[in-house]
C-alpha cells in the first residue's frame, strides 16, 4: 500500500498553466480506485506529480509522447504554458534521448523542469561522466569502457571483483548478480551479454564493497542537498553483495526477502554528512546540471566515498527516496514540486 500525501493549504503563489510531459503509456488514470499496486506503481510518479500541481491549483494538461515531435511543437503553440514539468524518460524508445526532447523545448524557448540537455548529455554517458569526475579528482570506482563490436581484451592492473554494466542505461537494465565478475572468463561473457542482450558499450568498474547511499540535490546556481539517504539489505544471505539489482529496485517480493528499506544514513562517520554534502555539489556543478538530482554513492568501512553515478531528473514519486529526503528536511511533496516548478521557469537558457 502507498502512503496518502499530506497537503498543505493552497498558498497565494502565481498559477500556471503546465504542461506536463510524459510517456504516452503512463498517462495516469483520474484515480487509483481500482488499480493494484503493481499496475499503480507504473504511473505513480506521473499520478503523483499531476495531483500535487493540481492540488496547488495550477492549471495542469497532462501530454503523452512516444515518438512524434509534432505533438509537441503543437501543443506548444495552443497552449502557451509558463513551463513544460518534465517526466519524460525516453523518446523513440531510446532512454538518452530525453535529452533532444529537452534540446527541443529550449530551441521553442519554452521553459520547462528538472535537467538541461547538456547535463542530461554528460550524466547520462556513464564513460564520459566518469572521465570528467576523474580530470576533477573526485573518486569514482576505476573504470574501463568496452565499445561494442570491439574484441573484448583481458583486463590487467584492475582489482577483481569487477561490476559491469551498460554505458547508458538507468534503472539498473542488465545490472543483476551476474554483473559482478571474479575472473576474465566472467568479465568476457558479461560484456558480452551487454553488448548483445542490452545493445550498448559496455563499463567494467572496480567493485566497491561498502555502503549504498543516495543524496537528492536541487537547484540550478545555489544547490541545497538532502539528507543521505541508505539502502539497507537488512536480511541479506550470507556471501551475497548488497547491489541495488533491476529485482532489488523493482520487486517488491525480493525486496521484502532480502529485508530492503531505505532511510536516513543513521551512523555516519564525523563529518561525512557535510563532506557528502559538498561532494554532492561538485559532481552536479562539474557534470553542468540544473533543477534536480539524485547522486548514487557508495562508502567503505574506512570512510571513503566514492561517485557511482548522477541520477538527472530522479524518481518524483511521493514515498520514493528523493520525495522521503526533501521531507525531512521539512519540504513536503507539493512544496518540492512547486519548487521544481520555480527552479524550471527560473532557468537562464542561452536564448534567454
Ligand atoms: N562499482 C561499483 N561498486 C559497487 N557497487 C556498484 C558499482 N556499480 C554499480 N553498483 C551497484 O549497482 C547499482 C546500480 O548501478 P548504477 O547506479 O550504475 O546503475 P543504474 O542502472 O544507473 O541504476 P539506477 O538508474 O537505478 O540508479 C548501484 O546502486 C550499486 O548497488
Ligand atoms: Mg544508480
Amino acid at each position: 500500500m502507498f502512503k496518502e500525501i499530506d497537503r498543505v493549504a493552497k498558498s497565494e503563489m502565481k498559477k500556471l498553466r503546465v504542461l506536463v510531459l510524459m510517456d504516452r503509456d503512463l498517462v495516469p488514470p483520474p484515480s487509483m480506485e481500482g488499480f493494484s499496486d503493481e499496475e499503480i506503481s507504473e504511473w505513480k510518479t506521473e499520478f503523483d506529480v499531476l495531483s500535487s500541481l493540481k492540488e496547488m491549483g495550477h492549471q495542469v494538461v497532462p501530454l503523452g509522447v512516444a515518438d512524434d515531435p509534432g505533438v509537441i511543437r503543437k501543443t506548444l503553440l495552443d497552449l502557451r504554458p509558463h513551463v513544460a514539468f518534465n517526466l519524460l524518460e525516453e523518446f523513440h524508445g531510446v532512454a538518452i534521448y530525453d535529452q533532444h526532447v529537452v534540446a527541443y523545448l529550449e530551441l521553442m524557448k519554452q521553459p520547462y523542469t528538472g535537467c538541461n540537455p547538456r547535463g542530461l548529455m554528460l550524466a547520462h554517458d556513464k564513460g564520459l561522466s566518469k572521465k570528467i569526475l576523474s580530470y576533477h579528482r573526485i573518486a569514482t570506482p576505476k573504470f574501463a569502457l568496452f565499445p561494442k563490436g570491439k574484441v573484448v581484451k583481458p583486463l590487467r592492473r584492475y582489482a577483481y571483483p569487477l561490476l559491469v554494466k551498460s554505458v547508458i542505461e538507468d534503472a539498473s537494465l542488465g545490472i543483476s548478480r551476474d554483473s559482478l565478475v571474479v575472473s576474465g572468463d566472467e568479465l568476457k561473457r558479461r560484456v558480452g551479454y551487454v553488448h548483445e542482450e542490452l545493445g550498448t558499450d559496455a563499463l567494467v568498474e572496480e567493485y566497491i564493497e561498502g555502503r549504498e547511499l543516495y543524496v537528492g540535490v536541487m537547484g540550478n546556481q545555489r544547490l541545497q542537498t538532502f539528507p543521505v539517504w541508505e539502502m539497507l539489505f537488512q536480511k541479506l544471505p550470507p556471501g551475497v553483495p548488497n547491489i541495488a539489482t533491476r529485482r532489488v529496485k523493482w520487486d517488491a517480493e525480493y525486496q521484502k526477502e532480502l529485508g530492503i528499506v531505505t532511510e536516513a544514513a543513521d551512523n555516519l562517520p564525523a563529518g561525512a554528512d557535510e563532506r557528502i554534502s559538498k561532494l554532492c555539489k561538485r559532481v552536479y556543478r562539474v557534470l553542468c546540471l540544473s533543477g534536480y538530482a539524485r547522486m548514487d554513492l557508495r562508502m567503505t568501512d574506512d570512510g571513503r566515498v566514492y561517485v557511482l553515478e548522477a541520477n538527472p531528473n530522479p524518481n518524483l514519486s511521493f514515498g520514493e527516496d528523493f520525495a522521503e529526503s526533501a521531507e525531512r528536511v521539512g519540504i513536503s511533496y507539493d512544496k518540492l514540486i512547486q519548487r521544481i516548478l520555480n527552479l524550471g521557469t527560473r532557468y537562464q537558457p542561452e536564448w534567454h
